[in-house]
């Protein structure tokens, strides 16, 4: 994973490219490091943990170069540590490098370096990168302005995996050399400055135009001049795509933190994302033509919450749209071979749009001929480049590493589109939840009235080691979401169960200790699940309720009501307890809620 950027131009280059490593630290912050080149020398500074930590070194402040490179580090070879801290440099300090992805062959390589002499400081997969550019760089006889290019080139041949990487040589003390395989990397552009990045909004506060690499594509970045690669270096040419998105709406806000701003904000970001499909209670996707009647299966692919999201989807697709939809994790799509064919259509859930696995998913979805399209927060991301079709959802930057507004603007986002399809299918009256979508924002902003009394719940439960999630059809999802939400921000264990699953082994698990939390919005379902609340109650076990307005439900030391909405829409109201649950047991543990610990925002690796 991780996050780089890189600076050339006639300004200091620290204060840029520690402004845009903050701004990346959602892609991982185990170490973070800087190099710069001035008279010929490349200086480097790097620390174990956050980009807090580079700033508060006496050093920087007297660096003046206005060439850099940085980074951000998620780990992946070798312990969060200085030493495998980023840049990495060749033996003789003639090169630097930062480096985002994985190198899968990187212990063949190393083999090769040290027969051939070289030695290596770090555990990373990353360190053979600046040796094998000095390998080639030494071995080139012809001494050309492309010297250093064709040594990089060369390096990036040898290597397996993914890759963005930003190279400094002494050799061209002025420029970056940039490169990307399957990881994003940007440029951005104005007269007489370049910034490099990971993605938009870290440089988004210096330019408006910005060029988007493809892979294996070289960049030679100097301040006045920007020339373009292909992997044979044949020189490209490239256009800028200007950007308008508003980078003032990344800061908290007032609040404490950004997933407690996000949780606030679902109100507005699903209204931004029906208002782009809906216009007077018609629902229309001019840029989508996918011929609906001839599909006759729907995989929905994705990861994590948006896994979860596409699980709400299935259940629109199926009953507005009668079409069989499966849902699938994209780690697990990617490797088992998915029966797919011109009748399929594929539909990929990212919020950022650069998770690895779901990028490969959509690769392969794509070589079997199915129709692809992608449900995104990010413009311009990596899936949105591959699919055939793309939709997004308008939830603004998500920063915090749990995903919250993201999840709720693409559950929105489905149902139209599954509302869509069937009035093309000519399937359904759809008029009900066409009204009941409009609204929804005044009844999350009701929903979030709630927080005075999780705030409460969650003293009571922060420092319980197991707590579990219950419940039936659609609330089994959202139990899903919500056991995801608390394990990955409070660090506490839970699982989910399908309650008519509990008799078939998890009811074992149940004690006096144990504490459930049940979500029931569906009032079909409601009498079952109230005797599995019985059968867990019988057992010892405190239950508390997270129900909609207008159920009666069996007596629990803590009863949460959301408004009453349609069943398809109901996972959108009935999560935000449980996001802010989660949220106030980590407070309570006074944990970092928006950087919990081994996650990034960003899954760029497999
Ligand atoms: O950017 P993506 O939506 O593709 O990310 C997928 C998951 O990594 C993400 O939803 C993750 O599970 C969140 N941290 C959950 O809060």
């Amino acid at each position: 994973m991780c996050g780089i950027v890189g600076y050339v131009g006639n300004k200091k280059c620290i204060p840029i490219l520690i402004n845009g490593l903050l701004k990346l630290e959602y892609r991982g912050y185990d170490s973070a490091g800087i190099a710069t080149i001035s008279n010929n020398y490349i200086n480097i500074i790097k620390c174990k943990g956050r980009v807090c930590n580079l700033q508060n070194q006496a050093e920087i402040n007297n660096l003046t170069s206005t060439t850099g490179i940085a980074h951000t580090r998620w780990a992946t070879h070798g312990i969060p540590s200085k030493e495998n801290a980023h840049p990495h440099m060749d033996n003789l300090g003639n090169f630097a490098v930062v480096h985002n992805g994985i190198i899968e062959n990187y212990l063949e390589l190393k083999n090769f370096l040290i027969d051939n002499g070289y030695f290596f400081y770090s555990e990373t997969d990353t360190e053979v990168i600046p040796n094998l550019i000095h390998y080639f760089y030494t071995n080139d006889l012809i001494d050309d302005k492309m010297k250093l290019l064709r040594a990089v080139k060369n390096t990036c041949a040898k290597l397996k995996g993914s890759y963005a990487l930003e190279i400094i040589s002494k050799f061209n003390p002025n420029t970056v050399i940039a490169i990307r395989k399957s990881s994003p990397l940007i440029i951005g552009t104005n007269k007489s400055e370049k910034f490099i990045a990971s993605d938009i909004p870290a440089i988004l506060q210096y330019t408006n135009d910005f060029y988007f690499l493809a892979d294996n594509e070289f960049a030679v970045i100097t301040k006045n001049k920007l020339d373009f690669y292909d992997k044979n270096l044949v020189k490209q040419h490239k256009n800028t795509e200007k950007v308008d998105i508003n980078c003032c709406s990344i800061n908290k806000s007032g609040y404490k933190d950004y997933m407690l701003k996000e949780v606030y904000e679902q109100s507005t970001s699903i209204q931004n994302t029906f208002y782009k499909f809906m216009v007077d209670n018609n629902i229309s996707f001019p840029y989508i033509n996918i011929d609906i009647g001839s599909i006759n299966m729907i995989y929905i692919v994705a990861c994590g919450t948006a896994m979860h999201a596409g699980l709400c989807g299935k259940f629109a697709l199926e009953s507005l749209c009668n079409i069989p939809t499966i849902v699938d994790i994209s780690s697990e799509f990617r490797y088992r071979n998915p029966l797919l064919n011109k009748n399929s259509l594929c539909i990929f859930i990212s919020q950022s749009g650069e998770t690895a696995d779901t990028i490969a998913a959509l690769e392969l979805a794509k070589s079997k001929g199915a129709t692809t399209l992608a449900i995104t927060n990010v413009f311009n991301s990596s899936i949105t480049r591959k699919a055939d079709y793309s939709l997004y959802t308008y939830s603004g930057p998500e920063i915090a590493v749990a995903s919250t507004k993201a999840y709720t603007s693409q559950i929105t986002l489905l149902v139209g589109i599954s509302i869509y399809f069937s009035e093309l299918l000519a399937n359904t009256n759809t008029h009900f939840l066409k009204d009941e979508i409009l609204t929804l924002p005044n009844k999350i902003k009701q929903t979030l009235q709630t927080s005075s009394k999780i705030k409460k719940l969650a003293k009571k439960l922060y420092n319980k080691d197991n707590i579990f999630f219950l419940g039936r059809g659609i609330d089994y999802i959202t139990s899903m979401e919500a056991s995801l939400k608390l394990k990955e921000i409070s660090y506490i264990h839970s699982e989910a169960f399908a309650a008519g699953e509990l008799k078939h082994g998890p009811i074992a698990l149940i004690d006096n200790e144990s504490y459930i939390i049940c979500t029931i919005t569906d009032s079909t379902l409601i009498y079952k699940v109230i005797s599995n609340i019985e059968e867990v109650t019988a057992r010892g076990a405190k239950t508390i309720i997270i129900t909609s307005e207008e159920l009666q439900t069996s007596d629990s030391e803590f009863i949460i009501k959301v408004p009453k909405t349609n069943k398809l829409l109901s996972p959108i109201l009935s999560i935000i307890p449980h996001q802010l649950l989660a949220y106030y047991i980590a407070k309570e543990k006074g944990l970092d809620v928006d950087k919990p610990r081994n996650l990034a925002k960003s899954v760029t690796v497999e």
